[in-house]
């Protein structure tokens, strides 16, 4: 099946700059991009099954949220008010609450409950242009819980026009059953990790590396056990303190070190050494009121890929917009928009490990966003409103009355 798409404005971002081409077109064959460039340079005699003219309309790759946490019941909006009160995020933590309040609502929740709960935020991040999404495990830490969760995971990915990669975030808090015994709980965790890989359900591992988290230590067992079973890692590192996680998941080659608030400059140079991309999550900063700025020009310095994710998920981060992740990438940690569609496209698919999308040239995935927008700066700079007229995932167009 050959389409071709013309009269598009397209944002290759295949090179330096936006990759701009005025009067584009784009042949796609079955799920892939065959030829991509400008209208007049179409290959003559040229026979497609179906032609579409996007009338002058921006055309992007379609976007990589690359992390969230997606899959999980209840809400915490009575935390929100103890911090406004005064609470910290940390003391809420401390005192059972936090990301184990969310434990205990997931784990009573059926799997068609959190089914239905994770494809409602899905969808409101595909009504943007989300093509791919990364989901974390983290609010179910029994092996049972752990396991549905991701099963539910891969069923959205499975379910919806979307691709759906899936990191294991058991050592996400110790859960109440194993309170006082965090190294015993890190064993299971890695106990727990084969079978699971087993089943088909692990992509990536992760961990929370934090003083309310685990310590650098128990992080390196569950990364030694990722590593032996040739998994990648990934790491929510200096979030709310300086634990030298980066660094120490440059040294397992990481795929991405995320948050990234406390990162030193040390830190920088060993993430740039190891190719490792620094996910950045202005929706958490937020959200916590957070004041300390990621080092953004260190790392820029330092040639180290930036993404921009929402990190959605009920405690830190309870949104589902990601172009709204875009504008306050640019207002609150100073990334240009060019930076900020990039993190959220090419450099979020690399914190993935995905080399076959996030941006427009010939044998990349056609994941495609198409925008009533006249430059592509104007997505990051518009908020709480939705320009997306059309979304093509896989090379096949999401039905114009969906969702
Ligand atoms: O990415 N920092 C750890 N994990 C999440 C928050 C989890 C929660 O509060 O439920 C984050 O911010
Ligand atoms: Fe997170």
């Amino acid at each position: 099946m050959k389409t071709l798409w013309r009269n598009a404005h397209l944002t290759t971002l295949a090179g330096p700059g936006w990759g701009a081409v005025a009067r584009g077109a784009l042949l796609v064959e079955d799920a892939r991009l065959a030829w991509v460039g400008a209208e007049a340079d179409l290959p003559s005699g040229l026979e497609v099954d179906a032609e579409h003219d996007l009338a002058g309309a921006l055309v992007t790759p379609g976007l990589v949220d690359c992390h969230t946490h997606l899959v999980y019941a209840g809400q915490r909006a009575r935390e929100f008010e103890q911090r406004l009160e005064g609470a910290s995020y940390e003391e809420i933590a401390r005192a059972g609450g936090g990301i184990r309040s969310t434990v205990a609502a997931t784990r009573v929740a059926d799997d068609p409950t959190l089914l239905a709960l994770a494809k409602q935020r899905a969808r409101a991040l595909m009504a943007e242009g989300v093509t791919t999404i990364e989901i974390k495990s983290g609010y179910g830490l029994t092996q049972a819980d752990e396991a549905r969760c991701l099963r539910v995971a891969r069923r959205l990915g499975a379910e919806l026009p979307l691709t759906v990669k899936t990191t294991y975030l058991a050592a996400h808090a110790v859960p109440p059953e194993f309170a006082g015994r965090a190294d015993a709980y890190i064993a299971a965790v890695c106990d727990w990790l084969p079978g699971m890989h087993a089943e088909g359900l692990v992509d990536a591992v992760d961990a929370f590396c934090d003083t309310i988290g685990f310590t650098p230590a128990q992080t390196r067992q569950v990364f030694d056990a990722a590593r032996a079973l040739g998994l990648p890692v990934k790491l929510h590192a200096e979030q709310l303190s300086d634990q030298g996680g980066a660094a120490l998941a440059a040294d397992y080659a990481g795929l991405s070190c995320d948050h990234l608030e406390w990162l030193s400059e040390a830190g920088v140079r060993a993430m740039a050494a190891s190719g490792t991309v620094a996910v950045l999550l202005p929706g958490a900063f937020y959200f916590l009121r957070e004041t300390r700025l990621p080092p953004v020009q260190a790392l820029r310095n330092a040639r180290v890929p930036m993404a921009i994710a929402t990190d959605h998920n009920p405690g830190s981060s309870p949104g589902l917009s990601l172009l709204l992740m875009l504008n306050m990438a640019c207002t609150l940690f100073r990334l240009t928009p060019e930076e900020a569609l990039r993190g959220a496209t090419l450099h979020g698919a690399r914190a993935l490990g995905l080399g076959d999308r996030g941006r427009l040239a010939p044998g990349q995935r056609a994941d495609l966003a198409v925008w009533a927008l006249d430059h592509p700066n104007e997505l990051a700079y518009w908020f709480g409103q939705n320009p997306c007229l059309r979304v093509i995932c896989g090379g096949v167009e999401r039905s114009a009355t969906w969702p």
